[in-house]
């Protein structure tokens, strides 16, 4: 009993930060992403009689007992649903850096949800199968559904999953990572997470939210370009607002974040449009046209000096792959 399946990460314009209930991950906030196509994560399930116990490999090694923990317990999870009782390998694979904030665990918990389940015999919907990632972490069930994503916040187990507003050819924009940061960040999203109610400004977050989720989908409606940009740097800034003013503070930028962050506006004054998100995590997502990308990799390279730049275009959703 062995699948493997292969899921994007994503990349959020409005943000998943702050939970309602956190056992279940279900948010304060709907949020708004795209897949992305040269990040993702390759995971093999196999349930096996000959197994004593549960064993997980992510990129070549044996994990921490904390790491280990939360993939079993999701492993967990598909058993009681298949009622099988059979231990299970799981050999995963990023193709970046694990901890760096280009989100691993959406791809990682997107592709062990799907593998799993379907090494487990299960044929679940891409609802349930939403529905099961974000159970795992809650930004994974927005790796499920292709291209451009809505998760509903909703307010029970089954009303709170990811669907496609859009598909991946739906629009030609892209998402340019600049690479500053590889060493693993200290404090991890689902820590972070617990402490946005510590921010005085989280609450004025919240307000705003849902009207901000609706213009942002209709900027993506009508391909309004600089609307879509404005609103999604908008939403980056506020969220790390919340970060840096929660207790304890988190600060996930470093100087260079900070320096190619100037250097959008900078472009943008100079008629170069682009915009600028982050997540957990000091790298960069710069978004913009596609025309725009061979530009703007060539001056992050002259300007800020940025070693790796990872340039992705919308993807689809997780995958069963075959090898
Ligand atoms: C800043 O999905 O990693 O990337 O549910 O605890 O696993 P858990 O958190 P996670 O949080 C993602 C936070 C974010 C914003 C986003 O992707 O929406």
């Amino acid at each position: 009993m062995k699948a493997t399946a292969k899921a994007p990460a994503n990349i959020a314009f409005i943000k998943y930060w702050g939970k309602r209930n956190a056992k279940l991950r279900l948010p304060m906030n709907s949020s708004i992403s795209m897949n992305l196509t040269e990040i993702f994560t390759i995971t093999s399930v196999e349930f096996d009689v000959k197994l004593k116990e549960d064993l997980v490999r992510i990129d070549g090694k044996v994990v921490s007992d904390k790491e280990k923990e939360r993939v079993v317990k999701h492993i967990e999870r598909i058993r009681r649903l298949a009622k099988v009782n059979l231990k299970a390998k799981v050999e995963s694979r990023n193709n970046f850096p694990k901890g760096t904030g280009l989100a691993s665990s959406a791809s990682g918990f997107a592709a062990l949800t799907l593998a799993a389940s379907k090494a487990a015999k299960l044929n679940l919907t891409e609802k349930q199968l939403s529905i099961l990632a974000r159970i795992g972490s809650g930004s994974a069930c927005r790796s499920i559904p292709s291209g451009f994503v809505e998760w509903r916040a909703g307010n029970t187990n089954e009303s709170s999953y990811a669907r496609s507003l859009h598909s991946p050819d739906y629009w030609s924009i892209c998402d340019v990572i600049a690479i500053v940061g590889r060493k693993s960040k200290k404090v991890g999203s689902t820590e972070g997470h617990a402490l946005v109610e510590s921010s005085p400004f989280f609450k004025t977050r919240l307000s705003g939210m849902k009207k901000k989720v609706d213009e942002i989908k209709t900027a993506m409606k009508e391909k309004n370009f600089s609307k879509f940009g404005e609103i999604l740097e908008e939403e980056a800034i506020n969220m790390h607002s919340v970060m840096m003013t929660s207790k304890p503070a988190l600060y996930y930028w470093t100087p260079e974040t900070l320096k190619i962050m100037l250097k959008v506006i900078e472009w943008r004054g100079q008629g170069l449009e682009s915009y600028f998100t982050i997540d957990a995590g000091p790298n960069v997502h710069i978004i913009c046209r596609e025309q725009n990308v061979d530009k703007i990799k060539a001056r992050l390279v002259r300007f800020v000096g940025i070693k790796q730049v990872i340039i992705n275009y919308p993807a689809e959703g997780a995958r069963i792959v075959k090898f």
